[in-house]
C-alpha cells in the first residue's frame, strides 16, 4: 500500500487528522489495531474547548455536536461546603466549552471517514515504523492475518500512550518528563439527570469528586481513589454515599442517585515526550503527552497537535517551505506544557494527596480562596480551562 500520510491510531487525533488532510486534498491511510466498536464505546473525555468545537465544525463534523452538545459557560468550584462559580465568557472575552463525549466525536469522524475519506483499516495493528529518518518512511502492520507494508511520505503516530510510534525515535535523541500521582479516578456513568447544570469540581478532606454529564439524562461522576483501586471493590451504594459526602454544602443542594451503568478506574499521570518529531515521523496526542484528566485537556491537546501538523503540511504543499513542519515539535510543545502546567495546578489544587500535611491542606484552601476572591486568579483558571491558542 502507498499513501502520502500514514496515520497510526483511530482515536480523536488520528481520525481528526485524516479528516483535516482529506479536506485539504491530501491522501492518508488510518491503521487502527482495535475494532470499530471498541473505539466508539471507549469512555474517555467529555469536554471540548471552544477551539476544538470550531475545528470540528470547520471540518464538517459539527452537525450532531451542535444538535446534541451542551454549551457550558462556567464550572463550579466546591470547597469547605462553599460554592464558587467561575464565569468563562465574562473572564475570557466570551469563550465557553461544550460537553460532548469523545465517543461521539469518534463516531462522527469515523462515519465521515468511511463515507468520504481514505482507507480506515480496523483490526490493523502497526508493528513498526521504519525509515523515519529517510524521505520514504514505511509502517509495517498486520491486517486480516497477514503482514503488509504502508509506504508513506510522512507517518503520524496517533497511537496513544501505549502505541509503538514513539519507539521509532532513537532513545539518545529523546527526553521524557513524567510524574505519576498516588491516586486515580473511579468514574461512573449513571442513568440519572445531572444534579447541577454545570460541572462541579469538589475539594474535600476525604478527597476530590467531580460531577459531569453526557446528556440531560446521563450523569458522569468521578471520585478520587487510591492508586491501584479495583472499581469492582466499590458497591453502587458506597459510591453514591461517598460522592454525597464530598459534594456536601451549606445550602440544600442534593445529589440525585440512579442506576450505575459503567464503572472504571483511571490512573493519573503527567507525561511529555520530546521531541514530537523525528525526520518524517510526527507524534500527536497521547502518543506524545498525557495530562491528568482534572483539567479536561487530553482530547483538546490532541486536536491542537493535528491542526498544527495539517497546517504545516498544507503550507509545505502550497509554498514548498518546510518551515512549519520543522517548527512542529516546538509549536506543539509550547501549548502542551501550558496544558501540563494547568492540569498539574488543577490536580494539586483539588486532590488530597496521601500524607498531605495540615500545612498543605491549608495551602489548598488558600489557593481556592484566592481564585474565589481575585479576578486575576480566576481569569487564569478560566483561560486554561477554555483552552490555549493553537500554534
Ligand atoms: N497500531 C494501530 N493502532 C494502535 C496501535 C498500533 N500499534 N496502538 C494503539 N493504537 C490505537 C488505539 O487502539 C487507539 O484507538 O491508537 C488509538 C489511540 O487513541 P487514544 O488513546 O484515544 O489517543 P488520541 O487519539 O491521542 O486521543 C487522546 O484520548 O486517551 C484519551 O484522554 C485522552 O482524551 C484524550 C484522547
Ligand atoms: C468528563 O466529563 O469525562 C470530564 C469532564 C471534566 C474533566 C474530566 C472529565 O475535567
Amino acid at each position: 500500500m502507498r499513501t502520502t500520510v500514514g496515520i497510526i491510531g483511530a482515536g480523536p487525533a488520528g481520525l481528526l487528522l485524516a479528516r483535516l488532510l482529506h479536506k485539504a486534498g491530501i491522501d492518508s491511510v488510518v491503521l487502527e489495531s482495535r475494532d470499530r466498536g471498541y473505539v466508539e464505546q471507549r469512555q474517555r473525555a467529555g469536554i471540548l474547548e471552544q477551539g476544538t468545537a470550531d475545528v470540528l465544525r470547520a471540518a464538517g463534523a459539527g452537525e450532531r455536536l451542535d444538535r446534541e452538545g451542551l454549551r457550558h459557560d462556567g464550572i463550579e468550584l466546591r470547597y469547605d461546603r462553599r460554592r464558587h462559580r467561575v464565569d468563562f465568557p465574562a473572564l475570557t472575552g466570551g469563550r465557553s466549552v461544550t460537553v460532548y463525549a469523545q465517543t461521539e466525536v469518534c463516531k462522527d469522524l469515523i462515519a465521515l471517514q468511511l463515507k468520504e475519506g481514505g482507507p480506515l483499516l480496523f483490526e490493523a495493528e502497526a508493528l513498526a515504523v521504519e525509515g523515519a529518518a529517510t524521505d520514504h518512511p514505511r509502517v509495517r502492520f498486520r491486517h486480516d492475518g497477514r503482514e503488509d507494508v504502508l509506504d508513506c511520505a510522512y507517518v503520524v503516530g496517533c497511537d496513544g500512550f501505549w502505541g509503538i510510534a514513539r519507539t521509532a525515535i532513537p532513545a539518545e535523541l529523546t527526553r521524557v518528563f513524567e510524574r505519576t500521582y498516588p491516586f486515580g479516578w473511579l468514574g461512573i456513568l449513571a442513568d440519572v439527570p445531572p444534579s447541577h447544570d454545570e460541572l462541579v469540581y469538589a475539594r474535600h478532606d476525604r478527597g476530590f469528586a467531580l460531577l459531569s454529564m453526557r446528556s440531560p439524562s446521563v450523569s458522569r461522576l468521578y471520585l478520587q481513589v487510591p492508586e491501584g483501586t479495583d472499581a469492582e471493590a466499590w458497591s453502587d451504594d458506597e459510591i453514591w454515599a461517598e460522592l454525597e459526602r464530598r459534594f456536601e454544602t451549606d445550602d440544600d443542594w442534593t445529589l440525585r442517585r440512579g442506576p450505575i451503568t459503567q464503572k472504571s478506574v483511571t490512573p493519573m499521570r503527567s507525561y511529555v515526550h520530546e521531541p514530537m518529531r523525528h525526520g518524517r515521523l510526527f507524534l500527536a496526542g497521547d502518543a506524545a503527552h498525557i495530562v491528568p484528566p482534572t483539567g479536561a485537556k487530553g482530547l483538546n491537546l490532541a486536536v491542537g497537535d493535528v491542526v498544527t501538523f495539517a497546517r504545516a503540511l498544507v503550507h509545505q504543499r502550497e509554498t514548498g517551505s518546510a518551515e512549519l513542519l520543522d517548527a512542529y515539535s516546538r509549536t506543539c510543545l509550547r501549548r502542551v506544557w501550558q496544558a501540563e502546567r494547568f492540569s498539574y495546578d488543577m490536580t494539586t489544587l483539588l486532590h488530597r494527596a496521601p500524607g498531605a500535611t495540615p500545612f498543605e491542606e491549608r495551602l489548598q484552601l488558600a489557593r481556592l480562596e484566592r481564585i474565589a476572591s481575585s479576578r486575576a486568579a480566576e481569569t487564569d483558571l478560566a483561560e486554561g480551562y477554555t483552552g490555549f491558542p493553537f500554534g
